[in-house]
């Protein structure tokens, strides 16, 4: 599956298509008081964005039932691998983002520069407990994320 992603994601980028970006035209539209900028992601780049959308749900829950065990060490993992700069390669983000509008490839950044930050906070709650500081740490990473929601869809 990632394979065909990555080879459809080449193909379509060598090919010099550009995806089509508009104001509520896309199936799926929320209706006349849409404002999210709607992207157009070739059919099977968006199931599997989708796909990983889902896992970065699935990862801050795991992350905050680590949390809840003071396993520190497996929250700042899991937000390390799955949802921060070491996610990238792993979820084909570089070939997705070339079908990203700058202002959604910027979002992405930043969620996943908040995961690497709460990272590294979640390893010194392991040292020097800290529940605020990494409670505020794992509410920039969900605000990125809502950020990213509030300005695009792809449905
Ligand atoms: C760079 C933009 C971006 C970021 C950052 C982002 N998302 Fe998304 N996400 C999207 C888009 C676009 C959709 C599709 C929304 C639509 O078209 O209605 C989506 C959809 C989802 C869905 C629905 C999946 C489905 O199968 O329908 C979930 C769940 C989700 N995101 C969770 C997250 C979580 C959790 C984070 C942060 C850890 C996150 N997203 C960060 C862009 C982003």
């Amino acid at each position: 599956m990632r394979a065909t992603v990555f080879a459809l994601g080449c193909l379509l980028a060598s090919a010099g298509i550009v995806a089509a970006q508009q104001h509520g035209h896309g199936s799926g539209s929320a209706g006349p008081s849409e404002t999210r900028l709607f992207v157009k992601l070739p059919d099977m780049m968006n199931s599997h964005m989708l796909a990983n959308m889902r896992d970065h749900l699935l990862a801050v829950q795991q992350i905050q039932a680590a949390m809840a065990e003071g396993k520190w060490d497996e929250a700042a993992e899991i937000a390390e691998k799955r949802l921060g700069m070491s996610s990238l390669d792993s979820h084909g983000a570089s070939h997705i983002a070339g079908f990203m509008p700058e202002g959604m490839q910027a979002a992405g950044t930043s969620m996943h520069r908040a995961a690497s930050r709460f990272a590294l906070k979640a390893r010194d709650a392991g040292v020097t407990p800290d529940w605020p500081g990494v409670t505020a740490a794992l509410a920039d990473v969900l605000q990125a994320c809502n950020g990213c929601h509030a300005g695009y869809r792809t449905r």
